[in-house]
């Protein structure tokens, strides 16, 4: 027998851009699979497209559109290793969603495996440990109480104190700073935000706890949607070095590939455009049907992770060649940014922040 609907408490997510709204997509397609009873939210930006808006709509009970808010903290975002994070603070109007009387924020980022509304009978600010710094919570999952004072409360200490990390989390836990000692049921189980070091870190936990994971969190630059999925076999390969367990990246795209991508607009740019192409035993023109544009990204993150073939593809000849070619093309196209040029920068980006 289905359960009631709870009306006045929900789940929230944040996307201020058409790759995140993936995310947000999967996320919301996980929690409805282990039937939650609670409303789901997301917030969006100005950066969120029209037609990814309509997805958005027909998944999520309220669409709400906020301001971004930035910290244009580069130099801790530097240290973080994330410049890419400044418009986390973006996150902080949830505490303006005062039609809830209680919430869990979860980032885009997130796969919820099992039912987790049990969270609603825990109290602000509850949280699990972050894994690099287990005196801080991660803020990619957390229970909150909507509060305009709240809200205005945080923007005063962004102002006069900022955030160590250049993004929300550092904010977070200075001004929540109590969380770490005062009250042990703020600590939510790890369970509930299991990110990907957890894997490399502590294998025999991971194989002895697997069963108990709820949530998982896809930590760092590279996400699932940036992983190379084959559409012939319908299976993703995890790229090497990111930690994603290849186990939860099949069931991220598995969701996507069943509830997200077939609603996907192939006229879109970007990724999401690439994603919308794929039709799964083949055919398409996406990233499963395009091998080329997959070992490109490959290598691309590798050589980020200073992992350059020196002695093959990347070797200084061929650099030379793809340095020449580009000079050319832009020769040819010298007003506004060639095609060429603007498909290489997103998938130099990784596509994770650049669309408007
Ligand atoms: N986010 C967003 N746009 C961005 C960057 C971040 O909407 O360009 C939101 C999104 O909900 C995301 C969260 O902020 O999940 C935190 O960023 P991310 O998950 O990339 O940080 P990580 O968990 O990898 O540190
Ligand atoms: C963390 C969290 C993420 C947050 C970021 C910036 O890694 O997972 O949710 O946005 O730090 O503070
Ligand atoms: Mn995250």
């Amino acid at each position: 027998m289905a359960s009631e609907r709870v009306n006045d408490e929900a789940f929230v997510t944040l996307a201020t851009n058409d790759t995140y709204a993936l995310g947000c997509l999967v996320l919301g397609s996980s929690l409805q699979r282990v039937h939650t009873t609670r409303q789901l939210v997301v917030m969006i930006t100005s950066g969120v497209s029209a037609p990814m808006r309509q997805q958005l709509v027909a998944l999520f009970d309220q669409v709400v559109e906020v301001n971004v808010l930035d910290s244009s903290d580069t130099c801790n975002l530097e240290l973080l290793g994330r410049p890419d994070l400044s418009c986390t603070f973006t996150k902080f109007h949830c505490w303006r969603l005062t039609q809830f009387k209680k919430c869990v924020f979860m980032d885009a980022d997130t796969l919820v495996l099992q039912n987790i509304d049990d969270l609603f009978d825990r109290s602000e600010l509850s949280a699990a440990p972050d894994a690099g710094w287990p005196d801080c919570f991660n803020s990619g999952v957390f229970v909150f109480v909507p509060s305009e004072e709240t809200y205005r409360g945080l923007l005063a200490f962004a102002v006069t104190s900022g955030s160590f990390d250049g993004g929300d989390q550092g904010l977070l836990n200075s001004y929540f700073c109590g969380w770490a000692t005062e009250d042990i049921g703020k600590h939510l189980p790890f369970t509930y935000n299991v990110v990907s070091q957890a894997f490399y870190s502590y294998l025999p936990a991971f194989k002895q706890f697997r069963s108990h994971v709820k949530v998982v969190h896809f930590i760092g630059a590279v996400k699932p949607w940036h992983q190379p999925f084959n559409s012939v076999t319908g299976q993703v390969s995890a790229f090497p070095n990111t930690g994603h367990s290849q186990e939860f990246l099949q069931v991220w795209w598995n969701i996507f590939m069943e509830c997200v991508q077939p609603n996907l607009d192939p006229g879109h740019t970007g990724i999401v455009g690439e994603l919308a192409s794929l039709s799964l035993g083949g055919g398409g023109g996406g990233e499963g049907g395009s091998p080329n544009k997959r070992d490109d990204r490959e290598r691309k993150l590798q050589w980020e992770q200073g992992q350059a073939d020196y002695m093959g593809e990347d070797r200084f000849d061929n650099i030379m060649a793809r340095l020449d070619q580009k000079i050319s093309d832009t020769k040819q196209h010298p007003v506004g940014e060639p095609a060429e040029v603007m498909s290489s920068q997103r998938l130099a980006e990784g596509d994770t922040g650049a669309e408007k």
